[in-house]
């Protein structure tokens, strides 16, 4: 395979050599793109882009990306003062913070109240009941009385009319509460607060963790243009002129106006425009998933499936005779067993060449005994593999989104645990990032806490817009 799409093929370790190992690499390999399935993959998703934000409805209803107006039209401007509440919700932790401005300075205190896997499948109301009532312990651990304005990042697929009002299209990642679809997380969320009573709130504002993580990410560099998540789920935001929005309906007051754009890029092929690069272990992943026939783009690599991948593909060279011989575990027979973090610390043994790690992995997953030397070879490359093809997978639709921005310079501000624990994902994307958008300098950086510390952000945003008007 050629590197002309930046894919860091060096960056692969190396197999034992021998028939069976060359059979291991050919099937390992094949989930890999080539050179036209990465130009392909650009083109189908720009064009999806482009249907997503068309003013003629029938067309707009053809497109597996959203592009959702976020009513986020300013990001901060360093003028902003005082407190705001923020929520964080969607992946695997919802957490509550407090951000203060002062002087144009941010700082910000959280804490985590987790959601029960009952709570994440049972109704609606639980959820929503769940956050009024950690506001509540919040704001008395704090000892904070005073009113707040208060930024809700929700993130899943919302339509919004209003910065302030997002009607809940479907759940994702973990969540399936089976109502709640159709409804204003605003309004569950106000509802719920007014049931319990005493807690001084005004939510401002709604938002997606990713454009959440874009006003993070303007905060640390002024550069920043599109925020990211790579975590348990995966989505993109960035800031669009009003006038390629062809469905805003607003005025346009100049042609320098712009809006926050949520992508979500997490159902980018769920009209069957991906089906050729699906793999089998890609329909099986989703198959076993929470939402079956959805979600196409974020399965292919995003945290709660990356693992899962690995497994089927290592239990597909079991079944051809190729690696454990003696068998696996019971656990390993598990669906989801192996996770994101298993596959980012075997990594960090590839690139130390040990097997420290792995074998911390193999313990936990009852499989220390019944692998050999080379098997183990073959897991660090399996992992190797998985994680280059979602550095090929990400990296090209990123650099989509600069070569539509098309400036010299851009930062993508990303969260997310894939991204922040992932030692190699990083420069992977660097590689193909550079070479399929050659004419912008792009920078990475982690917006660190960019989902929960953006919704503080935002509302900070909302606040000064308000006081001018
Ligand atoms: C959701 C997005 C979200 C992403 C990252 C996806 O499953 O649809 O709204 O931004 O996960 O959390």
């Amino acid at each position: 395979m050629s590197d002309s799409t930046g894919t860091n093929f060096q960056s692969l370790p190396q197999l034992p050599t021998g028939e069976n190992m060359e059979k291991v690499k050919s099937m390992v390999d094949s989930m890999l793109l080539d050179d036209a399935a990465v130009q392909k993959m650009m083109s189908v998703l720009e064009s999806e882009m482009k249907k997503g934000m068309s003013k003629d409805e029938s067309i707009r209803k053809t497109s597996s990306c959203q592009m959702e107006n976020t009513y986020v039209t300013q990001l901060l401007d360093g003028t902003e003062e005082g407190d705001y509440l923020a929520l964080d919700l969607g992946g695997t932790n919802f957490r509550v913070l407090l951000v203060k401005f002062r002087q144009g300075k941010a700082e910000s205190i959280s804490r985590n109240y987790n959601l029960t896997k009952e709570q994440l499948h049972g109704p609606c109301e639980g959820v929503f009941d769940h956050l009024a009532r950690s506001i509540g312990k919040f704001l008395q651990e704090e000892n904070i009385t005073n009113r707040l304005p208060l930024g809700f990042t929700f993130s899943f697929p919302m339509t919004q009319n209003a910065l302030n009002c997002g009607v809940l299209v479907t759940w994702t990642k973990s969540f399936k509460c089976p109502d709640g679809v159709g409804q204003d997380a605003v309004k569950m969320l106000e509802d719920a607060i007014a049931k319990i009573g005493g807690i001084n709130v005004d939510i401002v504002a709604v938002l997606n963790d990713t454009t959440g993580t874009l006003a993070a990410g303007s905060y640390l560099d002024h550069q920043c243009e599109i925020g990211m998540i790579l975590g348990t789920g995966s989505n993109a935001a960035y800031m669009e002129y009003l006038t390629h929005m062809e469905k805003w309906e607003g005025p346009i007051d100049s042609p320098k106006q712009q809006v926050a754009i949520d992508i979500e890029w997490g159902a980018f092929g769920d009209n069957g425009s991906l089906d050729w690069l699906k793999t089998d272990y890609d329909i099986e992943v989703d198959l076993h998933s929470n939402h079956v026939h959805s979600f196409t783009f974020e399965k292919l690599f995003s945290g709660m499936y990356i693992g899962e991948i690995v497994r089927l593909c290592l239990l597909h060279l079991q079944k051809d005779g190729l690696i454990f011989k003696g068998g696996v575990s019971d656990k390993f027979s598990n669906r989801w067993i192996f996770t994101a973090s298993h596959v980012s610390v075997i990594e960090e043994d590839n690139l130390k060449g040990t097997s420290e790690k792995l074998d911390g992995v193999l313990k936990e997953l009852d499989m220390q005994n019944m692998v050999s030397e080379s098997d183990k070879d073959v897991i660090k490359y399996t992992c190797a593999v998985v994680s280059l093809r979602a550095a090929q997978i990400i990296g090209a639709a990123t650099a989509v989104l600069l070569n539509h921005i098309s400036k010299p310079e851009v930062t993508v501000a990303i969260d997310g645990s894939l991204y922040k624990y992932h030692p190699k994902l990083h420069d992977l994307l660097m590689g193909v990032i550079s070479k399929l958008s050659p004419s912008t300098k792009c920078k990475l950086i982690l917006a660190e806490d960019g989902s929960g510390r953006g919704a503080g952000f935002v509302a900070a945003v909302a606040t000064r817009l308000q006081k001018q008007h």
